[in-house]
């Protein structure tokens, strides 16, 4: 039996992180065997990763440095944990993947699309999520949501930036229309939690709610 890969796609503040969470809760309950999991991050090593990706302490890191980085990491989480979790036949979630290195490092940091394309093939055994949230919002409203928090690195960029993840992550849902869902991140977590379990229980063939 083959598992389900699911990711979730948004801009800061998109509440993407509850929504996994309370998917997971959903499919727990059912009795479905799950793997909850985050980009960057994941085992280890790619932990190790996140913290010098995040961390604003740092200084200056170069957008170069900074794609090969979400891609180490990206390559030791698939081999060591999405991989082998899919070939169980759980059912993997996933806060963030490749989808966030097209819209950050691609469309807001101006990286070559080309070479990410390469890059992430490599970086991935070339696994591709079976299906994709994006949850959608104005970036002043997903800004708004967030201000009360720490900022890390990625999140203290001025909304120009945050502007050009978010049509990026839109173009990419147009461009891969059969893997993308996109959904209104206003609604209430509630309502867009019935929509995300819809998706879900019908690609699982489970009986809906
Ligand atoms: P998080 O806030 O959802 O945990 O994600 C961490 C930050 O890393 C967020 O600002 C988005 C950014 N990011 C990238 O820039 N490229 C990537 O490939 C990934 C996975 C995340």
């Amino acid at each position: 039996m083959k598992g389900l890969f699911i990711t979730f796609e948004g801009i800061e503040g998109s509440g993407k992180s509850t929504q996994m969470v309370l998917l997971g809760q959903k499919l727990s309950e059912r009795g479905l065997p799950i793997l909850l999991s985050r980009e960057p991050g994941g085992p280890p090593i790619s932990e190790a990763i996140r913290s010098l990706l995040l961390d604003p302490q740092r200084g200056e890191m170069l957008p170069q440095t900074e794609l090969l980085l979400y891609s180490a990491s990206r390559a030791q989480h698939t081999g060591e944990l999405i991989l082998p979790a899919l070939k169980e036949g759980r059912v993997v979630l996933c806060d963030r993947y490749y989808d966030s290195t097209f819209a950050y490092q691609g469309a807001a940091r101006s990286q070559d699309m080309d070479f990410i394309r390469l890059l992430t093939a490599f970086a991935t055994f070339n696994a591709v999520p079976d299906l994709t949230f994006l949850i959608d919002l104005p970036v002043s409203e997903g800004l708004a949501r967030i201000t009360s928090r720490q900022l890390d690195r990625l999140e203290q960029e001025d909304i120009s930036f945050h502007e050009q993840v978010r049509a990026q992550y839109l173009d990419l849902a147009r461009a891969h229309a059969g893997r993308f869902v996109v959904l209104d991140g206003s609604l209430s977590r509630e309502a867009i939690h019935a929509q995300v379990l819809t998706h879900v229980l019908s690609h699982l063939g489970e009986p809906s709610e």
